[in-house]
């Protein structure tokens, strides 16, 4: 059907043009919805043709600024060089990109970190302002106007509605057999009127196949042929796999107490080389039939889903290495039977995750004594990347782990703080926490409890005796006993680190 060409509606045929041309419809000052989860179906071409757009205005001597939304962070070729042209103004809702993450801490470039699954409701109810274009990556056009989605779903359907404009951009790089993997659900509404959302399993389709975009909103169509940005994937190493076979154990101790049942719970894995340590851990273990209701389906899940271990993925996007793309392109029906790829804000949405007991696994930048988790703030005021879906998942799970390793920077650092100097998840989210040391289970512990398993199971022998040091102390002050701190120097192992390279 689509040997010719991917764009089959001669609406939408008319509106073919080049990049060049299409960024004619974004102005300085303007607020641009793109497409884009972890390097999986961002647009191409047109980021490219702004980057150029803003050179040229800054010959001029004139400013080309843009506000700029995703789903997450996306590739360098979008983030990177917008933000290297000083052309993103204000980002949202999450990146990993270190140009950006420069600008962002050096104050040139404002950034509001959102809890993904909440970003389309920001938008629909005007907290974030108007949105003037989207502009989305699809794999192809249906004749009737169908709208094929791509690697990654995000806010697209939210984009597409809220923006007056629509510009999309045609990958045929994109397998065309990626239709059917979709599920776009068009339930949604604001409160008072929303519904309970039917989803009860993670391989439930509750939606569409395809967006629905009125061809009359489209302003242009561009042709592209690019890759999406798939990093390679890097061997776990020892400390990854030490964690790993913490939380395995735990697994196994948690089916033999009657907690969780054989096949678990559905699992939610953030990305790296702890999480894929993880998985190859279970594919490798007695486990079959598992499932999975996570953000992004990354190499360890694919190979899950070829073995069996995993029955279904669902999730908003793909982050993949180059060679587990090949094998997901050249098995495609064998895969699209096994992943739905649904928007954000129902992959990540709290009462599904809530209802369903999902089993929520990511990485930390710090913990404290008492359960506290920083992800997003080094030293707790420079950005790191954001708190993404890890809070839609943490306070919502069934069980929330946080992984790491238990020293940072050669030993510099370590995860395993006095208070920590951001919070992201509090002490009443955060169910259990790894390194390589061990596994501290704070289910029912109060925060005294708490503080001595953390300090016991997670620190590292480097620094254990300092962190029972101030424990003690703390409980010695004389002041309040539920969570004893002494305040003067809660923070001093991060002061520390500032002035002298080391905690
Ligand atoms: N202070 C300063 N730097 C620290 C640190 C600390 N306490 N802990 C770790 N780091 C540094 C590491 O040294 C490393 O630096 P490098 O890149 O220069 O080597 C970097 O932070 C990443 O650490 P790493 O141990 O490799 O962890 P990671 O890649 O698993 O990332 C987070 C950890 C917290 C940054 C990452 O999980 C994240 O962004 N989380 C928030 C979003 C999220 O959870 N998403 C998934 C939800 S679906």
């Amino acid at each position: 059907m689509f040997s010719q060409s991917r764009i089959l509606c001669p609406q939408l045929r008319k509106k073919i043009m080049s990049a060049d041309q299409a960024a004619q419809f974004i102005e300085n000052g303007d607020t641009v919805g793109m497409s884009g989860f972890t390097g999986a179906g961002h647009p191409k071409a047109l980021p490219a043709a702004l980057v150029e757009k803003a050179k040229s205005h800054h010959l001029e001597g004139k400013p080309f600024r843009i506000d700029l939304w995703t789903g997450a962070s996306t590739a360098p070729e979008l983030d990177g060089l917008l933000a290297e042209v000083e052309g993103i103004n204000r980002r949202l809702p999450y990146q990993s990109d270190p140009i950006c993450r420069k600008q962002i801490n050096e104050g040139h470039m404002h950034y509001v970190d959102i809890h993904l699954s909440e970003v389309s409701q920001y938008a629909w109810s005007g907290f974030l302002g108007k949105l003037n274009t989207a502009v989305i990556e699809v794999a192809g056009i249906h004749e009737d106007g169908r709208i094929i989605p791509s690697s990654s779903i995000g806010n697209n359907k939210t984009w597409v509605e809220q923006a007056d404009k629509v510009i999309l951009e045609v990958n045929n790089k994109q397998s065309i057999k990626l239709e059917g993997m979709h599920d776009i659900y068009y339930g949604t509404a604001l409160p008072p009127n929303r519904k309970p959302i039917l989803l009860s399993k993670p391989s439930d389709r509750i939606g569409e196949q395809y967006f629905k975009i009125p061809p009359e909103k489209v302003v242009a169509v561009i042709e592209t042929s690019s890759p999406d940005r798939n990093s390679p994937f890097s061997p776990a190493d020892d400390i990854s796999n030490q964690i790993a076979e913490h939380i395995l154990d735990f697994f196994d101790h948690e089916v033999k107490q009657g907690r969780l049942p054989a096949s678990l719970l559905p699992i939610q894995s953030g990305v790296g080389n702890i999480p894929n340590a993880v998985l190859d851990g279970l594919d490798k273990g007695p486990y079959k039939d598992l499932t999975a209701y996570t953000e992004v389906i990354q190499d360890g899940m694919l190979n899950m889903l070829k073995s069996g271990t995993l029955s279904i993925a669902s999730a908003t996007a793909f982050s993949l290495s180059p060679q587990a793309m090949d094998e997901l392109n050249e098995n495609i029906d064998f895969y699209r039977e096994k992943i739905i790829l649904r928007q954000q804000d129902i992959s990540n949405h709290p009462e599904i995750v809530r209802r369903i007991g999902v089993i929520a696994m990511n990485g930390l930048l710090e913990a404290d004594i008492y359960g506290n988790v920083n992800s997003t703030h080094v030293m707790g005021t420079r950005m790191m990347n954001g708190i993404g879906g890890s809070g839609d998942f943490t306070r919502n799970g069934y069980l929330s782990i946080f992984m790491t390793p238990s020293i940072a920077k050669n030993g510099a650092i370590s995860a395993i703080v006095p208070m920590v100097s951001h919070v992201d998840h509090t002490e009443h989210d955060v169910k259990v926490i790894v390194t390589e040391q061990g596994l501290a289970d704070l289910r029912g512990l109060s925060p005294r409890q708490r503080a001595t398993t953390v300090i016991e199971k997670c620190a590292h022998p480097m620094y254990k005796e300092k962190l029972l040091d101030y424990y003690e102390r703390a409980c010695h002050s004389g002041r309040g006993m539920h969570t004893p701190h002494i305040l003067e120097e809660s923070l001093s192992w991060h002061q520390r680190f500032e002035q002298t390279g080391h905690m």
